[in-house]
C-alpha cells in the first residue's frame, strides 16, 4: 500500500505568530494518522516547528536543501543542519527552485542524492511549463526530469525511499488546476517510466500532486487512481482549508 500525504509547501511565506496559530489550528482539527500530514516552513521557523509538532503525528521538512557537504558555501543549508532541526524530508527541484534560481536536472539530481546520503526523504518536483505543455513535450521534460535522477542514483532504487510530486508549472499559484484526468495521466505516466526499471518500486513510490489544489477540487484529483495525494502552496496556509483538503483523501 502506497502512503498518502498532504504537504503543505508554505514558500516564503509567515511569521513567528503565524506559525503558531496555523499549527495549532492543524493540531486541534487533524489527528488522524492517514493522511501523513507534511509541513515545509521556510528555514528559520524549523526549530519552531520541531517544538510544536515534536508531539504529533504531524511531520515537518525543508523546502531545499545545499547539494554539498558543510563547508564554505554562503546562505546555504546542509542536510546534516535539518536532521538536527527533526526534519525527515526536503523537497527537491520545486519549479520555483529551477526557474527562479536556475536550478538545472543534474543540480536537482544532486540535491536529491544528498538528502538519500543523510536519510532525508526527497520529494522530487516534476512538472512541464505552459509552453512545453502546449508543444507536446510534457512527457519530453518529465521523462528528463526523471532521468537525471535515475543516472545519478545508478538506476531505480533511489525511489524506494522517495515521494514525487507532480506540479505543472502552468497550475501552481494561477488557480488553473490540471482536470484530475490530465494529472492522472501523467502520474501514470512517471509510474510506467519507473515500472520499465522496477514494477515493484514504481507501484510503490507514492506520486503526489500539486497546483492549485483547494478543498473544492482535491476530492476529484484524489480519487484518481495514481494520485496519493497532494503538495499544497497557498491553501496551506489557512488551517480549516488544509485540513479540509487532507479529509479529502481515504
Ligand atoms: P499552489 O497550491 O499555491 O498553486 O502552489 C503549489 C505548489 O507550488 C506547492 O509546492
Amino acid at each position: 500500500m502506497r502512503s498518502k500525504i498532504i504537504a503543505g509547501n508554505w514558500k516564503m511565506h509567515g511569521s513567528k505568530d503565524s506559525v503558531t496559530a496555523l499549527l495549532s489550528n492543524i493540531k486541534s482539527n487533524f489527528a488522524a494518522s492517514s493522511p501523513q500530514l507534511i509541513v515545509f516552513p521556510p528555514y528559520v521557523y524549523l526549530e519552531q516547528v520541531q517544538q510544536t509538532l515534536k508531539d504529533t503525528k504531524i511531520q515537518w521538512g525543508a523546502q531545499n536543501l545545499s547539494a554539498n557537504e558543510p563547508g564554505a558555501y554562503t546562505g546555504e543549508v546542509a542536510a546534516q543542519m535539518l536532521l538536527d532541526f527533526g526534519c525527515k524530508y526536503s523537497l527537491v527541484g520545486h519549479s520555483e527552485r529551477r526557474s527562479f534560481y536556475h536550478e538545472d536536472n543534474i543540480l536537482v539530481a544532486m540535491k536529491f542524492a544528498q538528502a538519500q546520503r543523510h536519510h532525508l526523504i526527497p520529494i522530487l518536483c516534476v512538472g512541464e511549463t505552459l509552453q512545453q505543455r502546449e508543444q507536446g513535450l510534457t512527457e519530453e521534460v518529465i521523462r528528463e526530469q526523471l532521468q537525471a535522477v535515475l543516472l545519478l542514483q545508478a538506476g531505480v532504487q533511489g525511489f524506494r525511499q522517495a515521494v514525487i510530486a507532480y506540479e505543472p508549472v502552468w497550475a501552481i499559484g494561477t488557480g488553473l488546476t490540471a482536470t484530475p484526468e490530465q494529472a492522472q495521466e501523467v502520474h501514470q505516466f512517471i509510474r510506467r517510466e519507473l515500472a520499465k526499471q522496477d514494477e515493484v518500486i514504481a507501484a510503490q513510490v507514492s506520486i503526489i500532486y500539486g497546483g492549485s489544489v483547494k478543498a473544492v477540487n482535491a476530492k476529484s484529483l484524489f480519487a484518481m487512481p495514481d494520485i496519493d495525494g497532494g503538495l499544497v502552496g497557498g491553501a496551506s496556509l489557512d488551517a480549516h482549508e488544509f485540513v479540509e483538503i487532507a479529509k479529502c483523501i481515504n
